[in-house]
C-alpha cells in the first residue's frame, strides 16, 4: 500500500508544488506527489531546498494566467541562483498554452492534466537545452490506481476525483479544452481510497467532477453493471456513518431526483449542493449553452428543498456575458433573491481565447459596467448570506472540527452538514471530533457558536 502522507526523508531529491484553480487542482497536486514520491522524490515547503518546482496551473480567467507569468518570473530568479533547478508547468494553462510557455525560456517542463504519470522521465531527460513537453490529453486516464498523497495539515477532508475532463460546451469556458473529454473513474477505487482515508483518521470526503451528475461507469466486461451518481453517494456513504460525504460540482441539467432522495436518505450524505446558475436570464442562458433556463433552474432548487429543507445552496454567477443588458443583470438579481442562495462565487466574464463565445460573440460589456454589476451581485449576496445565517439562530448543527480558528487558538472551526463555517470555544475538543453546537451570533461569512455536548 502507497503512504497518504509525504515521505520525510534527507537524502531524496525535493519537488516544491505550489497549487493554483479548482480543488480538482489540489488533488491532481496530490497524484502528482504520489508518482513523484515513487520515483524517489520527497516534498519540501522550503522552495529554497527544491531541485524541481512545479506550478500546477489554471486557465479558467486571464487574471489566474496573468498571475502564473509573474511567478514565472519570479522562478527565473531561483534559476539565475541555482543554475540545475528544474522549473515545470503543469495542469491546465499548459494545456492551453503549450509551447508558448517555453519561450520564457525559464519553463523546462510543460506538462497537461493528463500526462503526470510522464513526470518522472520528463525530469529525468531535462537539459538546459532540451525542455520536455507532454500535453496529450486522454479518453481514459483517471489515475485510478494511484492513491493521491495528502498535502493538508489536519487530516480530516480529503478529495477524491471520481472522473475527469467535460462534455459541455459551455461557450465561455475553457475546462473542456484543457482537461478533455470526460471519462468516469472505476466505482471500486473510489470506495476503496474513501476507506483507506477513513482508516486513517480522515472524516469527510468531497468527491470531485466538473458535473458529477453525469458520472456513469460502464463496466467494461459485462456491460450491464452500470454506476450512476446516484449509486456511487451511496456507496461511499455506507463506508461508516462517521464518514462525512460532499461532492462538487452539480449541474443544474443533469441533477436528478434519486440524487436527491439518495442525499435524504443517508445523514451522512452532507446538505450542500453546490449549484452553479451563471445567470438568472433565459437569453445569456442560452448563450452560454447551460442548457436550462431560469425557470427549469428554481424548479430544481424547489424540488431540493422540498425533499430537504435544510439543505444549503451555493452558486456560481458571471456578470457581464456577451451582449449582457441591464435587464439581463437585473434578472439575475432576481434569480438570486428567488433562490435565496447561502454563498456563492461571483465573477466578471473573462474571454477565453478558442472558446465558442471567443469566437461568436464579442466581449462588449465595458470593463466599469462589468464591475459595477458584479459588485452589485456580491453586495446582495452578502445580505443574502447574512439573512440564512441569520436564520440559522439558535439551530443546533452536528460540526466536524477542522481546525484552529485565525483569529483565537483558544476557539476552533468546521462546518455545518449545510457547509456553513462555523466557531465556536474549543474546550478540549479536537480535530477531527463531532461537535453539537448551537448557533448565537453570525456574519455574513461564519456562524458563532456554543457547545451544546
Ligand atoms: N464545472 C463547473 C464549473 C467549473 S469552472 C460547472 O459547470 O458548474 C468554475 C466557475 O468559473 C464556473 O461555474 C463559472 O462561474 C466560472 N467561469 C468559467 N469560465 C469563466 C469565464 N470565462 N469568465 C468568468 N468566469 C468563468
Ligand atoms: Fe466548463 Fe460548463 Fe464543463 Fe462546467 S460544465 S467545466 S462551466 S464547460
Ligand atoms: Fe480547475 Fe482552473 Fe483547470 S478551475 S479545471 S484548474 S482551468
Amino acid at each position: 500500500m502507497s503512504d497518504i502522507r509525504p515521505i520525510k526523508d534527507d537524502r531524496r531529491p525535493k519537488v516544491y508544488i505550489e497549487t493554483y484553480g479548482c480543488q480538482m487542482n489540489v488533488n491532481d497536486s496530490e497524484v502528482i506527489l504520489s508518482i513523484l514520491q515513487d520515483s524517489g522524490y520527497a516534498l519540501t515547503e522550503d522552495i529554497e531546498e527544491a531541485s524541481v518546482i512545479l506550478a500546477n496551473t489554471c486557465s479558467i480567467r486571464d487574471n489566474a494566467e496573468q498571475r502564473i507569468w509573474g511567478r514565472i518570473e519570479q522562478f527565473r530568479l531561483q534559476k539565475n541562483r541555482r543554475e540545475n533547478v528544474i522549473i515545470g508547468i503543469v495542469g491546465c494553462m499548459a494545456e492551453r498554452l503549450k509551447d508558448k510557455l517555453l519561450d520564457s525560456r525559464t519553463v523546462d517542463i510543460v506538462a497537461g492534466p493528463d500526462s503526470y504519470r510522464s513526470l518522472p522521465e520528463l525530469i529525468r531527460n531535462v537539459t538546459p537545452e532540451t525542455p520536455q513537453m507532454n500535453v496529450l490529453l486522454s479518453q481514459e486516464e483517471t489515475y485510478a490506481d494511484i492513491t493521491p498523497v495528502r498535502m493538508d495539515k489536519n487530516g480530516v477532508s480529503a478529495y477524491i476525483t471520481i472522473m475527469r475532463g467535460c462534455n459541455n460546451v459551455c461557450s465561455y469556458c475553457v475546462v473542456p479544452y484543457t482537461r478533455g473529454t470526460e471519462r468516469s473513474r472505476d466505482p471500486e477505487t473510489i470506495v476503496r481510497e474513501a476507506a483507506e482515508l477513513f482508516d486513517n483518521g480522515y472524516r469527510e470526503v468531497s468527491l470531485l467532477g466538473q458535473n458529477v451528475d453525469s458520472y456513469l461507469w460502464k463496466d467494461p466486461v459485462t456491460a450491464d453493471r452500470n454506476v450512476n451518481f446516484a449509486q456511487l453517494l451511496e456507496m461511499v456513504a455506507r463506508i461508516s456513518p462517521e464518514l462525512r460525504v460532499r461532492f462538487s460540482t452539480s449541474h443544474p441539467k443533469d441533477i436528478s431526483d434519486e440524487v436527491i432522495y439518495t442525499m435524504a436518505m443517508y445523514d451522512n450524505i452532507c446538505r450542500h449542493i453546490h449549484l452553479p446558475v451563471q445567470s438568472g436570464s433565459n437569453a445569456m442562458l442560452e448563450k452560454m449553452r447551460r442548457k436550462y433556463t431560469a425557470e427549469w433552474y428554481l424548479g430544481r432548487v424547489r424540488k431540493i428543498r422540498s425533499v430537504m429543507p435544510d439543505c444549503g445552496l451555493t452558486t456560481d454567477i458571471i456578470a457581464g456575458f456577451c451582449g449582457e443588458t441591464e435587464q439581463d443583470h437585473r434578472d439575475t438579481l432576481a434569480l438570486m433573491e428567488e433562490a435565496a442562495f447561502d454563498a456563492a462565487f461571483m465573477f466578471q466574464y473573462s474571454e477565453r481565447p478558442g472558446t465558442l463565445a471567443a469566437r461568436k460573440y464579442p466581449d462588449d460589456v465595458p470593463p466599469e459596467v462589468k464591475t459595477a454589476r458584479l459588485n452589485e451581485i456580491i453586495a446582495l449576496q452578502n445580505r443574502l448570506s447574512r439573512e440564512s445565517n441569520e436564520k440559522d439562530l439558535g439551530k443546533t448543527f452536528k460540526v466536524l472540527i477542522e481546525g484552529v480558528s485565525k483569529r483565537n487558538s483558544d476557539e476552533l472551526f468546521g462546518r455545518t452538514s449545510s457547509n456553513k463555517v462555523c466557531v465556536f470555544p474549543a474546550a478540549g475538543h479536537n480535530i477531527g471530533d463531532y461537535v453539537t453546537v448551537e448557533a448565537v451570533s453570525c456574519t455574513s461569512a461564519t456562524l458563532i457558536a456554543k457547545l451544546i455536548q
